[in-house]
């Protein structure tokens, strides 16, 4: 039985809170903490209850020392991050002068660049082992489970996986004519910058949103998809012995693409500061602001995600397909946890990496890229725990 402490309070943490008290043989005591005491105070008043003892805290992940202290005096086993991805480094470098396990979602990305990568965060690799503490990077879905799908499939059905479609389909429909699934200034980071995927060794640059494809998604129907530059196929292009080629799409709508053209073209999306009305602000930040709170969108989005890989390999000698995919549906997360289904099929993950640290399963001093550890008991959680996995035996191909 463990103590865990969760940092932020939004859309993936209400999830995941909702999953840690549900694993009551894990999970003993979760103290949630966030920027905003009443945000964490209030996720705490909506999962308390069961055998899980949970209490709430205030804590400004940016600042190292107020993480110390609030680490000091909880004294978890774990800190399973949650807050935004310019805290990874901040709340690793508590974990380590605390000797404290650490699970995220997303890499580090500075504020004032628009920027990822694992190097900064892998670089912390040889301290965390020689602390004997555990760090477990990306286990959402994207990153997380995909990652978690690889290395399935490289263990039970290839010798070798050469090429790997990730494809990620949200078929929500909030009714907003523009709004983000997630954190607005991430989500819009992530979709403005050039594209880029794994091929023979090196990465391919593409504009932003050059490559577009479309598949027809089980339960959602036929969508367009771009490709995007994702964080997991850095890791991934790494760990996969015999990858040549891996690329991740994403499907929008019209109406998201058009506003999004719209608000770059005008300089929205832009995180250079300016000046306004005698103070600094940054448009992005600004613009954050303005539209719905991810947050709000649960009771509104209806339809489902379509989330998951295509690997093509060799098995005894044959090349052979594969696809495993999870739906996941808008309404039926927003009534088990208040969240909609982006937030869930994050969450999920991100509690059972938690536990699989706690039981012992993924404890591994260092710095580990989920699809490095064994997926089979992350498999079977992900069946128990709201998100069930499909295997394809026969798919079809993305050109
Ligand atoms: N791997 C995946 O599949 C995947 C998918 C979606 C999202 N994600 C990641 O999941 C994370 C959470 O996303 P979300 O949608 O839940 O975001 P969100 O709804 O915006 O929630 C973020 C939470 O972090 C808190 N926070 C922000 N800065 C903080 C700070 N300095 N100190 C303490 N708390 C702070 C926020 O507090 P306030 O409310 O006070 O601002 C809020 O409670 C993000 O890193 C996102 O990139 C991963």
């Amino acid at each position: 039985m463990s103590k865990a402490l969760m940092i932020g309070a939004g859309g993936v943490a209400t999830v995941a809170a909702h999953k840690c008290v549900e694993n009551d043989e894990v999970f003993s005591e979760l103290c949630i903490a966030s920027r905003t005491l009443e945000k964490a105070e209030a996720l705490r008043d909506k999962v308390a209850g069961g055998k899980v003892k949970v209490t709430a805290a205030e804590v400004d992940a940016d600042d190292v020392d107020q993480l110390v202290a609030l680490i000091e005096k909880e004294k978890p086993k774990i800190v399973i991050h949650l807050a935004l991805p310019y805290q990874d480094l901040t709340i690793m470098e508590a974990c380590l002068r605390t000797k404290t396990h650490y699970l995220d979602t997303a890499n580090y990305e500075p504020k004032d660049e628009a920027k990822f990568e694992y190097k900064w965060q892998w670089d912390y690799r040889e301290r965390f082992e020689e602390a004997g503490i555990t760090a477990i990077l990306g286990s959402g879905f994207d990153p997380g489970v995909t990652g978690v799908f690889s290395a399935y499939a490289l263990k039970h059905e290839f010798d070798e996986i050469n090429e790997l479609d990730i494809l990620d389909c949200n078929g929500g429909d909030h009714g907003y004519p523009f709004a983000t699934n997630f954190n607005p200034e991430i989500n819009i980071r992530e979709v403005t910058a050039n594209g880029r995927y794994f091929e023979d060794g090196r990465f391919v640059e593409t504009e932003p949103l050059e490559i577009k494809r479309s598949y027809n998604f089980e339960e959602v129907g036929e969508r367009d998809m771009y490709l995007l530059y994702h964080e997991e196929l850095e890791s991934l292009a790494k760990n996969l012995p015999g990858i040549r080629r891996i690329r991740f799409f994403m499907t929008f709508g019209e109406s998201y693409l058009r506003h999004l053209e719209v608000l770059q073209n005008v300089g929205m999306t832009s995180i250079e500061p300016i000046e306004f009305e005698g103070q600094q602000i940054i448009p992005l930040q600004f613009l954050k602001a303005v539209l719905p709170d991810p947050a709000s969108l649960g009771p509104r989005t209806k339809g489902k995600t379509n989330i998951g890989c295509i690997f093509t390999g060799v098995k005894d000698g044959k090349k052979k397909h594969y696809r495993l995919y999870n739906i996941a549906d808008h309404e039926a997360a927003f009534a088990e946890t208040g969240a909609q289904a982006v937030s869930y099929t994050t969450g999920v993950p991100a509690m059972i990496g938690a536990s699989l640290v706690l039981t012992g399963d993924w404890e591994k001093p260092g710095v580990h890229n989920v699809e490095e550890l064994d997926p089979d008991r992350f498999m079977d959680m992900l069946n128990k725990y709201g998100l069930p996995w499909i295997e394809d035996r026969d798919p079809v191909l993305v050109p």
